[in-house]
């Protein structure tokens, strides 16, 4: 979904000017990363529940991606304990505005379904991430340093926030269908197995993923002027069903309200934002 769109949708969810402005420099709030050294992070868990019609923070969970979920990666199986997204981004009616459409777009699609998650369940947990990757005089950023490999999740989205002094063939991302190796490097693939490929360049441009059908790699971030740092901001949406109780998450997906820091924001289907006539 190209930036220009996006802009319009999340306008008419009720995202003002001013948080869209915010929104294009939250990652400088970024401060560290537990495992990843040209990386800054923060997450928080949200659950969008259905039946009340609204999207809420809960509460802080650790966070742990394995080889069970298509993630390869010198961390995988390790338990994570992100810094947490704060007011700042969660208060924000354009970051509001983009649950209620992601939340638009996912709801009522059949799709693949992923084993131990509980597909009973009315509820969906997401983990927003915000990342900035880096590439500097020291370390070179790879936005997804694991290779080829799925988020563990439904609903993959990501929205880009921008970049300082990346280069324009910079972090294009391939969809790899799912014969592909786990792991694999983006450039060592196999082309017959790529789907498709999109390239984030503009503020708000969106890829909705359908995570347990296509697998997904990303390709370095390079930097234009290599005495300065490059940086690319983007925020991801890993929207899921809660897991069943022999997942390796089960331990880290309560439901509960985050007890310091609540956000509740309406959530709306497609049918009732519909034009009439
Ligand atoms: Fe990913």
């Amino acid at each position: 979904m190209p930036s220009a769109k996006m802009v319009r949708i999340v306008r008419d969810l009720g995202a003002t000017d001013e948080d869209l402005d915010r929104l294009r420099t939250i990652g400088d709030t970024l401060e560290s990363d537990p495992t990843l050294p040209f990386r800054k992070t923060r997450t928080g868990r949200f659950g969008f529940d259905p039946v009340a019609m609204e999207v809420r923070r809960l509460e802080f969970q650790p966070f742990m991606l394995s080889t069970e979920d298509d993630f390869v990666r010198h961390d995988a199986g390790q338990v994570r304990i992100f810094d947490e997204i704060r007011d700042d981004l969660q208060l924000n009616t354009a970051l509001q505005a983009l649950f209620v459409f992601k939340f638009m777009v996912f709801d009522g699609m059949k799709v693949e379904q992923r084993p131990k998650l509980d597909y009973d369940s009315d509820r969906w947990v997401c983990t927003l991430l915000n990342v900035r990757t880096i590439t500097d005089g020291n370390l070179i950023g790879e936005p997804a340093l694991e290779g080829v490999h799925s988020d563990g999740v439904d609903h993959t989205m990501t929205t880009y926030l921008g970049s300082e002094n990346m280069t324009e063939e910079s972090a294009v991302t391939f969809l790899h269908e799912m014969d592909e190796v786990n792991g694999t490097r983006w450039h060592d693939t196999n082309p017959e197995l790529v789907r498709a490929r999109a390239q984030h360049r503009e503020f708000l441009d969106t890829c909705l993923i359908v995570d347990h059908e296509l697998k997904h790699s990303v390709s370095t971030l390079y930097a234009v002027d290599p005495d300065r740092p490059a940086t690319r901001d983007l925020l991801a949406f890993l929207t899921r069903r809660p897991v069943a109780e022999d997942h390796h998450s089960h331990e880290f997906d309560s439901p509960a309200p985050h007890p310091t820091m609540p956000m509740a924001v309406p959530l709306r289907t497609l049918d009732e934002t519909a034009p009439t006539g």
